[in-house]
């Protein structure tokens, strides 16, 4: 007990703080042990469907891999987002396009389809987006680390 206190911890610091002061004793000593030198995993791409299954200018939600992804389909094309509006985590399912350009319902943000970039405000950050493979009529969605 005495040599916790020494460390700053009480009696009931949770195992969150002990890890964390083990965490920061790891980086001042170890530095190496603490900073990852594994590169991150590949891309896994996953099935989506064929791309009848995608309604026309529309979105639908999917979960791939627990991600909430929605799908755009505009004719020939399927674009994969990132279910969630970065001005308030509104659902972008319920969006609606026009052209290549997706319109949140709640405030009217509004995103390019094919990079996530927001084109006007009140958002500030672009949304995720998931590149998807079209081979035929199938589609594969590739979701990343
Ligand atoms: S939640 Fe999408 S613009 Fe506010």
């Amino acid at each position: 007990m005495e040599r916790m206190r020494d460390w700053g911890l009480g009696p009931r610091d949770s195992g969150a703080a002990v890890l964390s002061l083990y965490q920061k004793f790891l980086r001042r000593f170890f530095p190496s042990l603490s900073s990852p030198s594994l590169p991150p995993p590949p891309p896994v791409c996953i099935p989506l469907g064929m791309l009848d299954d995608f309604p026309d200018g529309q979105g639908k939600p999917v979960v791939i891999a627990g991600r909430k992804i929605v799908i755009f389909r505009l004719g020939e094309e399927v674009y994969a987002l990132h279910n969630a509006c970065p001005h308030n985590r509104v659902p972008l399912s319920a969006g609606i396009t026009t052209g290549h350009t997706l319109i949140c319902r709640a405030h009217r943000a509004r995103f390019d389809l094919k990079t996530g970039a927001v084109l006007h405000g009140p958002a500030r950050k672009p949304v995720r987006i998931y590149p998807v493979r079209r081979t035929g009529d199938t589609l594969e969605i590739e979701v990343g680390p």
